[in-house]
């Protein structure tokens, strides 16, 4: 079974530039190991993560993400069982996006999704364009 976590927090600090490089280049590894797919954006000092994967897996994942004190006031948006990834064609499976031409990237592959009809999906693109939008 497919499980995705949707959640939103704000980062503990202003967090260098250095810093988020080394947590983004930790997540893609541990991503690709355990089969996770996804996306991380950070914008304006808050990040929005989508996971999706097997239902164990991720609920190790988050609970690890959870207690990482370089975020804070983590709410989590959308938890739920799905039938098929969203992002698994994106990007290689999990995307960290931090700049303008990423958000634009995604933004189109969202677009393009929302053709598919599929509930969860469609949930999940009008949080991540609210993100995107009110950010
Ligand atoms: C905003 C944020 C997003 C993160 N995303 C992931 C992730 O997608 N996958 C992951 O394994 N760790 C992620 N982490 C890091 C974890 O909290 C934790 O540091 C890491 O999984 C520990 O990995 P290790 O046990 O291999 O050292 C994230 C941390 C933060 C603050």
């Amino acid at each position: 079974m497919i499980k995705t976590i949707c959640y939103i927090s704000d980062s503990s600090e202003y967090e260098s530039i250095d810093k988020l490089k080394t947590l983004y280049l930790k997540a893609k590894a541990n991503n690709l190991k355990h089969n996770i797919t996804g996306i991380l954006i950070y914008k304006n000092q808050n990040f929005l993560q989508v996971l999706e994967g097997e239902e164990t897996i991720i609920y190790e994942t988050y609970k690890r993400i959870e207690n990482d004190s370089r975020h804070k006031n983590i709410i989590k948006v959308i938890n739920t069982t799905i039938e098929q990834r969203i992002f698994e064609d994106y990007n290689f499976g999990f995307t960290v996006i931090d700049n303008k031409q990423g958000l634009t990237n995604l933004y189109d592959y969202l677009e393009w999704l929302r053709g598919a009809e599929n509930k969860i999906a469609n949930k999940v693109i009008t949080m991540v364009e609210n993100f995107i939008d009110s950010n």
